[in-house]
């Protein structure tokens, strides 16, 4: 799981407001400068947009390319793309709780089908 830091330093928009904004259906860079206002210039966003964009579940390190993947071959339920790729199945590190903050993105990409 990724901690909150400042990914695009010019426009001070953090990692949370872009994984806010990929929940929203942001799946590109011009979407994020759209929806959570990143400049696309600074070494923040040249460095981590494309990372973060392609990435679902980072307890699991499961991208966005397996979860579209599954929800094409049926996974129609955040539990199903689960059982297929580990997604939202992860564990919260320092509380030993399960983590499932990728689990309203997975639910977004069920419903976008992207
Ligand atoms: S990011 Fe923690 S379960 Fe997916």
């Amino acid at each position: 799981m990724a901690k909150n830091r400042i990914i695009c330093t010019k426009n001070d928009v953090d990692y949370l407001s872009i994984r806010k904004a990929m929940t929203s259906g942001a799946r590109t860079v011009d979407e994020l400068v759209e929806t959570a206002g990143v400049c696309t210039e600074c070494e923040g966003c040249k460095s981590e947009l494309d990372a973060i964009l392609s990435s679902v579940c980072g307890c699991k390190n499961v991208s966005l390319e397996a979860v579209v993947n599954a929800v094409k071959n049926g996974a129609d339920t955040v539990e199903k793309v689960g059982e297929v790729t580990g997604a939202g199945t992860g564990v919260n590190e320092e509380t030993g709780e399960p983590c499932g903050k990728c689990k309203g993105l997975i639910q977004n990409i069920i419903d976008l089908g992207r």
